[in-house]
């Protein structure tokens, strides 16, 4: 899928939209017929047990995006630009962006986005990288606003619709919208034209996203705005309890897993 046709879906049925972070899991994702699939930075406490999603680098993403790239048939692969590789220095931000589509073959890459990425979308824009811009809460900013839900009062909310004409001006061609109020959400979408996929910016957004950990429920920790659809950290735990029990009781491995060459008998 390319930027062109998710521009162009928003308004019909819902834009759908989830994060992979390596191939087995971006297969299944990309076979259920999700739309678009985001190597997020939130790779970095899912994943890569960091406590942010801070420290994570452009080579992890790049790593990462690449793993997920290579087994995506239809649904378009999304680099988010980690933590300070965008909005300090241009030629930088180009550099960084440009590797998540020559080197690990993403579609499109995400910015956090506010008034700093505006030119640097139409910048990207223009030289052929899609910009999917991110407002509301931009986690990587959490140092500065915390994780907690914006928009919510006027000054807030009005800034944040003023940066999605912005950004859609400036060719971005969706805008994530996370954890503002739902009336907010409702307003972002009905004044930009691009598709707003929300995250906890409610119903009236033209499409969704969450985390898949949090989708099949192999995050310890649910956001309230997400749902877990699933008990992957259940079904692993039984798994791995399972196994260490078999080796344990000498169960595992059993005479079908295990196979005897004569040559090798008498060696000792
Ligand atoms: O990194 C991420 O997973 C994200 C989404 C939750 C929008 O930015």
């Amino acid at each position: 899928m390319r930027a062109k046709d998710i521009r162009e879906k928003g308004g019909d049925e819902p834009v759908t939209m989830l994060t992979a972070y390596d191939a087995p899991t971006a297969e299944l994702v990309d076979s259920a017929g999700v739309d678009m699939i985001l190597v997020g930075d939130s790779i970095g406490n899912l994943r890569l047990g960091y406590e942010s999603t801070l420290p994570v680098t452009v080579d992890e993403i790049e790593s990462a995006t690449a793993a997920v790239a290579r087994v995506t048939q239809d649904a378009m692969v999304i680099a988010d630009m980690p933590f300070l590789s965008f909005g300090a220095d241009e030629d930088d931000a180009i550099e960084h962006c440009g590797r998540m589509l020559k080197d690990a073959d993403a579609d499109a890459v995400k910015l956090e986005s506010g008034p700093h990425t505006v030119e640097l979308t139409r910048r990207l824009t223009q030289i052929g990288v899609p910009v999917q811009a991110h407002l509301g809460l931009t986690p990587q900013r959490e140092n500065e606003t915390g994780l907690f839900r914006q928009g919510t009062d006027e000054g807030d909310a009005r800034e944040i619709v003023d940066l999605a004409e912005r950004h859609e001006d400036a060719g971005a061609f969706s805008l994530v919208l996370e954890h503002v109020p739902a009336n907010l959400g409702a307003t972002v979408t009905e004044a930009i034209d691009i598709p707003t996929i929300g995250i906890g910016a409610g119903p009236e957004c033209d499409g969704q996203v969450l985390t898949v950990d949090e989708v099949i429920g192999l995050s310890e920790d649910v956001a309230p705005f997400s749902k877990s659809f699933g008990d992957v950290r259940g079904e692993m735990r039984e798994a791995i309890d399972s196994y260490t029990t078999a080796v344990e009781s000498g169960e595992f491995p059993a005479e079908k897993h295990s196979h005897y060459e004569e040559d090798v008998d008498e060696l000792y």
